[in-house]
């Protein structure tokens, strides 16, 4: 593939040993790139700069593709959370994470295959809270028509780029009449004028979830406002072995950042135990964008080989200890190198 400038942002806690094994496999995989290294979160925080620094910003901007490792916000006043603030200043307006089934890691369901797109910058985390009176707050939910009707665009577009045939809205509109009334509405007309051919159901967001855990199989496409599709996320992650094997992408027109759905796992954090297949996953989304945005097939070659490489290092047995394996973040991540 040809070589390309790609920020990687390494984190906090459990985010710089997931980021050098992902570093290690995409490497030995052939995918030719020129890291430039950025911080953000606590260690941004220590070095004296912002939890989201300018220089960040700018990278970003500047190379139009990050792979990022899980940040902590710090807890008490002044901070908003760092990924909220990278989200919002790059519109980053698309979060897609994908949820299968992975060999060798048995769980309930053997054919979970859904995709969660969800919408990034509005909603509960538009970060408008105030206290109205003593012992009363308030925290504003907000959704316009712009945002609403461009992530339902989005999602209708993807699932025709990736052969999907169903997206599935989940809402709580009998509620908030206002505001997912506007995100469903936008999500109709999205499917009436534009594709029409694209199977379209809509279900309120608690019973949706009881059907989601009943048979997953029903579902294709999860297409959600921001709060539904974090809480969604999770739920789904749970499906399929938990958090260590879900990645994910934040994507906007111009740039996209491409990051796993966990955390930075303080509580695991300098062990070298943790799984860095999301982060790897996230790797390999990357890749693909990169073949498809960008033209350059080589790096699809890449993204397609090091997934069969996981897929075939974990139905080995080869597995982390959050999958009831034994390897270590480094061993699991020369495992998939082995494989390549
Ligand atoms: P978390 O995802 O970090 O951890 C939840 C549980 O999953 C923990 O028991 C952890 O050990 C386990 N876990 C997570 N990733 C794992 C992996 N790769 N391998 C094995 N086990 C793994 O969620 P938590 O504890 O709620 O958040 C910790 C910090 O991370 C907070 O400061 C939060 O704000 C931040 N955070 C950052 C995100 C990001 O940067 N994208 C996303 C979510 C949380």
């Amino acid at each position: 593939m040809k070589t390309r400038d790609i920020v990687v942002i390494p984190g906090d806690g459990i985010g710089p040993e997931v980021t050098s094994a992902v570093q290690r496999v995409l490497e030995a995989a052939g995918a030719s790139i020129n890291w430039i290294s950025r911080q953000a979160g606590l260690t941004a925080l220590a070095e004296g700069s912002d939890v989201m620094p300018d220089d960040t910003i700018e990278a970003i901007q500047a190379h139009g593709v990050a792979l990022k490792g899980p940040c902590t916000t710090p807890v008490g006043k002044g901070f908003s959370s760092v990924n909220v603030q990278l989200r919002k200043k790059m519109n980053l307006y698309a979060a897609v994470r994908p949820v299968r089934s992975l060999p060798g890691v048995p769980t309930r369901y053997e054919n979970v295959d859904m995709i969660i797109i969800r919408e990034n910058t509005e909603g509960l985390y538009s970060g408008v809270e105030n206290e109205v009176t003593p012992g009363v707050v308030m925290s504003m939910k907000v959704a316009s028509e712009t945002a609403c009707t461009r992530i339902a665009r989005w999602a209708f577009r993807y699932a025709t780029r990736r052969q999907r045939n169903k997206i599935s809205v989940l809402h709580k509109a009998n509620i908030m009449k206002l505001t997912d009334g506007l995100f469903i509405r936008c999500a109709q007309q999205i499917h009436q004028r534009e594709y029409p051919n694209i199977d379209y159901q809509e279900l309120i967001i608690d019973a949706g979830c009881m059907r989601i855990v009943q048979d997953p199989s029903q579902f294709d496409i999860l297409l959600l406002e921001n709060l539904y599709g974090d809480v969604v996320s999770d739920l789904c992650a749970g499906l399929i072995g938990g958090l260590g094997v879900v990645p994910g992408a934040n994507i906007g027109d111009d740039h996209a950042v491409f990051e796993a759905v966990h955390g930075s796992a303080p509580d695991i954090a300098g062990r070298n135990v943790a799984n860095p297949l999301a982060l790897l996953m996230s790797a390999v989304m990357m890749l693909n964008y990169i073949a498809e945005e960008q033209g350059d097939a080589d790096a699809g070659t890449v993204a397609g080989n090091i997934r069969d490489a996981y897929d075939r290092t974990l139905a080995d047995g080869c597995k982390t200890r959050d999958l009831g394996g034994e390897l270590g973040t480094d061993a699991f991540a020369d495992a998939v190198i082995e494989r390549l």
